[in-house]
């Protein structure tokens, strides 16, 4: 049974929020939304992120697929960054997870995804941005959140105005993805990483945040001021922001009146 969520909009900003008791639900909506998003699409552009908030999205997609009731087939996707040093190969790295939370499961050529090359010198990772051009652009752009507002790589300070970059790595996001990499592995110091005037460049952006270690960053990204100090909050520029989240991530955003 689908949920019924409660929408909040604040009445300044065009921001969709969808509240749902549980991440579970949550995460259903938001894959149920990049399903729909599919479906009506003849060539579907996504834009995709990793991180544990993610991998029952994509488990719910694999089922769907599984099924018979979802085709990748037309789509093609744009990452949105990876660590820098780390082979595709690396158990650690981004393009390892999407293999095994999607790409291996589901019936996407492979020619058609894509993550930024990270060790490209940083002056030829704006190909990565062309190319997404080239594909017709992102439609729809799948968002999760860092506990300091980061989104993608793209850290405190963050330039609005940024294409894919390379980025040194907030300690913070160091250590809370360091139970991504075995023991005794350090987490990468850099990655590259779309920029922000990438991620706005989307038609559509669906951020999917869970759990109350979220509820301050969203609360600041969407009820605070657009700062560079918490680039989530830069998804108040953009006109089609839809956030899913369960009740605990939105504990602190602000009722709206
Ligand atoms: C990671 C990724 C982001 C992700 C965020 C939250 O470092 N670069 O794209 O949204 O941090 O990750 P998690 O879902 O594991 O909390």
């Amino acid at each position: 049974m689908t949920p019924r969520p409660s929408t909040r909009n604040k009445a300044e900003s065009p921001v969709e929020i969808v509240v749902l008791d549980t991440a579970g639900e949550a995460e259903r909506y938001a894959a149920s939304e990049i399903r729909s998003f599919i479906t009506a699409r003849r060539e579907p552009v996504l834009g995709l992120a990793t991180g544990r908030t993610m991998l029952k999205v994509y488990d719910w997609l694999r089922q769907w697929h599984e099924a018979g009731e979802l085709s990748f087939a037309a789509c093609r996707s744009f990452n949105l960054d990876e660590y820098r040093g780390l082979s595709a190969d690396d158990p650690s790295s981004f393009a390892s997870y999407m293999r095994r939370s999607l790409f291996d499961h589901v019936d996407m050529p492979e020619a058609n995804y894509h993550l930024p090359d990270p060790d490209a010198p940083e002056s030829s990772l704006a190909a990565y941005d062309l190319a997404i051009e080239k594909s017709g652009g992102l439609g729809l752009q799948l968002l999760g959140i860092g506990r300091n507002g980061h989104i993608g790589f793209n850290e405190p300070g963050a330039d609005r105005h940024s294409l894919t970059h390379v980025v040194a790595l907030d300690p913070s996001t160091r250590a809370a993805n360091a139970g991504d990499f075995p023991p005794g592995v350090d987490v990468p110091t850099h990655a590259a990483t779309m920029g922000i005037a990438t991620i706005l460049g989307a038609e559509r952006i669906l951020l999917l945040a869970t759990g109350a270690a979220k509820s301050e960053a969203l609360a600041r990204a969407m009820s605070g001021p657009v700062e560079a100090d918490c680039p989530a909050s830069y998804l108040q520029l953009h006109d089609h922001v839809t956030v899913v989240c369960d009740r605990e991530a939105a504990a602190l955003l602000q009722e709206r009146s």
